[in-house]
């Protein structure tokens, strides 16, 4: 008897064979006809049962949700809907699911919506389209590490637990052993964390991109692939208090290398899942499109899924300096209108999402690399331009998402980093380490970090990022 997965056996061609197949069931109809899905695939496996033979028992108890074991013969289907069936000779159930409580969950034939699935996120992943879209993350997942492999970057593993806030937004999550109703304090009342576990204050990572560094000067090209954890209070469709990130970092690259490399990672990603998850990305199209007719039809996106995933792989990424793209929100029609909720007046302003899905979705429709930022709204460690004034950084911009890559060539200039460390008040001594990259062989590198999320997010076309992560973390939610 073959044991084998319902996306091996509905292409498999052994007929006649005996085969065993565990599953919960999808559907129950005629008293005959059960699909079966094993989340193998998002297609069911037809199990076909001759009730006539069956204890009445248990067909009472082949209800949705319900975990089987069939035995029976892999045949040709006569129906139109699918190719092989498996004709059953015993079934076996599992484990019961009770249909009213099924009813109320998440089982339900008619569509549930995400928002509610979130209150069920140990049960969403039994809906089709939660089967699709953690199928599809888990195949991106797999292509970022043949991606980076393939051309000779070593993995490194950055520290979760960590001393240094490597973005110097402030926005962290502390790490104690302490008893917070009674830590141990200085005599002027301060919190004393010499005492605590690690000696110092240390808190969750909100990326791995200091510790990345260090490495690419040493091991050339290496990448990082790993959960962060930012505790800013963003309450969108977006963000995430955990999530994970891809941080590349590359020694001898400058920004254009940079680019060069993030588009091209970018490209095969997308292609690779394009070519890999079909099925899934068929099924999830298709819910896409359904999604956009409810909208208003200036709200509707103009490609299909499919067509914006092949749109992506196939067109080079506009490159705009952060001055000209000032220049062109300023004359834009929803600036001149006072359509912005942040009307963009001075060069020097940071962008809101706003101006970067106009950009993106209104004035390019493509991909859009933004670079040389003006320093004073950039990280410290991003390389000084020569104008003294805008940095090497560079935020590729995606319809849809907004930012979903942030990068940087790196200050590898003792002198101008330290300066640069002074102005922004950051301690030297807690630093030493990464300064100590600068004294011993510096050269011109350079990295970015994607959001992983906001990829898959782009990938499926779901439109909150708290349905692409198996169990979201947000503001006010840590269910699970
Ligand atoms: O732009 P960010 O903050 O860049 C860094 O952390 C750099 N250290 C990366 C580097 O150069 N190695 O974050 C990088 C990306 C963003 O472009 C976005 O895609 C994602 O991480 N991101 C978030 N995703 C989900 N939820 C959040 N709260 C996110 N914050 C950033
Ligand atoms: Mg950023």
């Amino acid at each position: 008897m073959i044991k084998l997965k319902i996306a091996e056996l509905l292409t498999s061609d052994q007929f006649l064979q005996e085969v065993e197949v565990n599953g919960w069931v999808r559907a129950f109809r005629s008293n005959r006809f059960i699909a079966v899905n094993d989340g193998s695939t998002i297609n069911n496996l037809q199990c076909v049962i001759d009730f006539e033979n069956t204890n009445e028992e248990i067909l009472k108890r082949i209800n949705i949700g319900a975990a089987i074991k069939v035995v029976g013969t892999l045949k040709e289907s006569v129906g139109s809907q699918q190719s092989v069936e498996v004709e059953v000779k015993s079934i076996e159930i599992l484990g019961d699911a009770n249909p009213e409580e099924v009813k109320l969950t998440i089982l339900s034939p008619k569509r549930h919506s995400l928002e509610k699935l979130r209150e069920q996120a140990h049960l969403r992943i039994r809906t089709n389209t939660f089967g699709a879209v953690m199928r599809v993350r888990s195949k991106l997942s797999f292509a970022v590490h043949s991606y980076f492999q393939k051309n000779n970057f070593h993995y490194v593993n950055t520290p979760i637990i960590t001393g240094s806030d490597a973005e110097g937004a402030g926005e962290m999550f502390k790490v104690t052993s302490f008893d917070l109703e009674n830590p141990p304090k200085n005599e002027d009342g301060s919190i004393d964390y010499k005492k605590d576990f690690f000696g110092k204050e240390t808190n969750l990572t909100v990326s791995g991109q200091l510790e990345a560094e260090t490495y690419a000067l040493g091991l050339g090209q290496v990448y990082t692939f790993g959960p962060t954890f930012r505790a800013e209070n963003s309450n969108t469709s977006r963000h995430l208090a955990e999530f994970w990130m891809i941080e590349p970092e590359v020694a001898f690259c400058d920004l254009d290398g940079n680019m060069d490399l993030a588009e091209d990672f970018i490209k095969y990603v997308v292609k690779y899942v394009l070519e890999h998850c079909k099925d899934d990305l068929e099924f999830l199209d298709k819910r896409h499109e359904e999604e956009e007719k409810s909208k208003p039809q200036a709200e509707r996106s103009e490609m299909s899924l499919l067509k914006k995933l092949e749109f992506v792989t196939e067109n080079n990424f506009k490159r705009v300096s952060y001055t000209e793209a000032i220049d062109i929100l300023k004359n834009s029609k929803p600036n001149k209108k006072k359509k912005f909720k942040y009307p963009i007046e001075d060069w020097g302003t940071d962008l809101q999402s706003e101006h970067e899905r106009f950009l993106v979705e209104k004035h390019f429709k493509c991909p859009v690399i933004l670079f040389d930022y003006p320093a004073n709204i950039k990280a410290f460690y991003m390389r000084l331009n020569e104008d003294g004034k805008t940095v090497r950084a560079m935020d590729i911009l995606f319809p849809g998402i907004g930012e979903i890559v942030g990068g940087s060539q790196r200050e590898e200039r003792l002198d101008v980093l330290k300066e640069k460390m002074k102005a922004l008040d950051i301690d030297e001594e807690e630093l030493w380490w990464y300064l100590d990259t600068r004294k011993f062989g510096t050269c011109v590198h350079s990295g970015f970090g994607l959001g992983f999320e906001r990829l898959v997010l782009f990938v499926t076309g779901m439109t909150n990022i708290r349905d692409v992560i198996p169990f979201p973390r947000t503001p006010q939610n840590a269910e699970f």
